[in-house]
């Protein structure tokens, strides 16, 4: 668990940050699934990261400058005829203590409290993003205080997007999100390993997929991270393939992408097996490649090493196996230059993996440097090969066979930057 301790340690930090700023975080809306049913409640992950709150509605304000509240949350307010509905409310009182906030209102004070807080700011830090009506609401208080400030003299003269203050912060992951990843990828390899075992000719993906699901909720996850991909046969070569409807042939592949989430905190894993539990010699050849780019992949994750070196050397590692299949021919460094083993592997290595699956933290750090790797950052390491049946081959590269066509292998980890080089934390699912 995050502790109100460590909630506490990351206001304290983001407060310092923001110096003369001040900040506003709204929930997350409600998401529609169709009519009037909206999805399971999922909390807007900064604002979670820096309240551990969970309820919609919300709004938390940060304002270092005031002399009382620093921490402000608004909230709704119990009442119990709607929590019939709706659920369980922690309310204004209970909030204080339980959230550590200075202060709490109801979210109906909102309009009437706002600016108290806005004015002790020299710039609003905010993010435009989904609640159109609260970026509304953004707005209007900014143009009032701007529209008042000649009469005041201080006050707000910018507005600068809170992902370039916050996302460095949840960049580095504390020991207690590390732990938490962990649960999240325990569970994960759990509903892996189970999905491998009961794997046979026959089944339907969506079998599998059932089980992995069950698994991470049986086990006390939040439910799935990303919809699972369970990709037989051909269907490997999607790389988003969520249908999961194939029957599943002897003789096929299976690749699974499914990782659980476990109180906001995300695993994210891909193993690709086959299903009689022998490869054939093809699967075996690219299964082979693609082990050895993620070996070589994830050996370049290190502090100091660039983003770009470990996508750099997966490439280079299947470039050369795809040579040697002839798959791919003429010199290394050309094709990987111009691109031409596109057809086969056409998505980046990983990503960084956190509170979001795709998680926050810049790639390049400007226009012509790639983010350096730093201790407690946590990425995802996820080389393919797919020789999908209707694959074109890049312009001068061979034609490809039929028997290598409907091929698709993915192996990923997640992995965590250490003082001294990394840390697997899916060590423990074999591949
Ligand atoms: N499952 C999403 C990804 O691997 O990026
Ligand atoms: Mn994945
Ligand atoms: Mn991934």
């Amino acid at each position: 668990m995050i502790t109100a301790e460590e909630y506490r340690q990351r206001r304290e930090k983001f407060l310092s940050v923001i110096g003369k700023g001040v900040a506003v975080f709204a929930s997350a809306p409600h998401a529609v699934m169709h009519n009037d049913v909206e999805y399971v409640y999922r909390q807007d992950s900064d604002f979670y990261y820096l309240t551990g709150f969970n309820e919609p509605k919300a709004v938390a304000v940060f304002a270092p400058n005031h002399p009382e509240h620093n921490f402000i949350l608004f909230v709704q307010p119990k009442n119990l005829a709607e929590e019939i509905w709706t659920g369980y409310r922690v309310g204004v009182e209970a909030a204080k203590d339980l959230y550590g906030a200075d202060v709490v209102y109801s979210i109906e004070q909102l309009e009437e409290k706002l600016p108290e807080y806005l004015v002790t700011g020299d710039r609003i830090y905010y993010h435009f993003g989904r609640d159109e009506q609260f970026n509304q609401l953004i707005l209007r208080h900014w143009r009032q205080l701007i529209q008042s400030y000649p009469r005041r003299g201080t006050g707000p003269v910018a507005i600068e997007d809170s992902n370039f203050v916050l996302h460095p912060l949840r960049q580095i992951k504390s020991k207690g999100e590390i732990e938490m990843i962990k649960r999240a990828i325990d569970i994960t390899i759990k509903a892996h390993t189970k999905a491998q075992e009961i794997a046979k000719p026959g089944m339907y993906e969506y079998e599998l997929q059932a089980e992995i699901e069950y698994t991470f909720r049986a086990m006390g996850g939040d439910g799935f991270a990303y919809p699972s991909i369970v990709a037989s046969g051909p269907n490997a070569c999607i790389l988003h393939y969520t249908e999961n409807n194939r029957r599943i042939e002897a003789g096929d592949l299976i690749l699974i992408d499914a990782g659980c989430c476990y109180h906001y905190y995300n695993a994210d894993i891909t193993r690709t097996f086959p299903v009689d539990g022998k490869f054939t010699p093809q699967q075996k050849d690219i299964y082979q490649i693609v082990l050895a780019a993620q070996l070589a992949a994830i050996e370049q994750v290190k502090p100091g090493n660039r983003y770009n070196q470990y996508h750099e050397k997966a490439v280079e590692v299947i470039v050369e196996g795809l040579k040697e299949l002839k798959l791919l021919q003429g010199d290394t460094e050309e094709i990987i230059q111009q691109e031409k083993y596109k057809p086969f592997y056409m998505h980046r290595t990983g990503h960084w993996l956190g509170l979001d699956v795709h998680d926050v933290g810049n790639y390049k750090e400007d226009n012509n440097n790639w983010a350096v790797f730093q201790p407690g950052h946590v990425i995802t390491v996820e080389p393919g090969i797919y020789i999908s049946p209707y694959i074109t081959p890049a312009e001068g590269q061979p034609e490809i066979p039929d028997h290598w066509k409907g091929i698709g292998v993915r192996i990923e980890d997640d992995v965590l930057v250490t003082e001294t080089g990394n840390e697997i934390l899916t060590a423990a699912m074999g591949k």
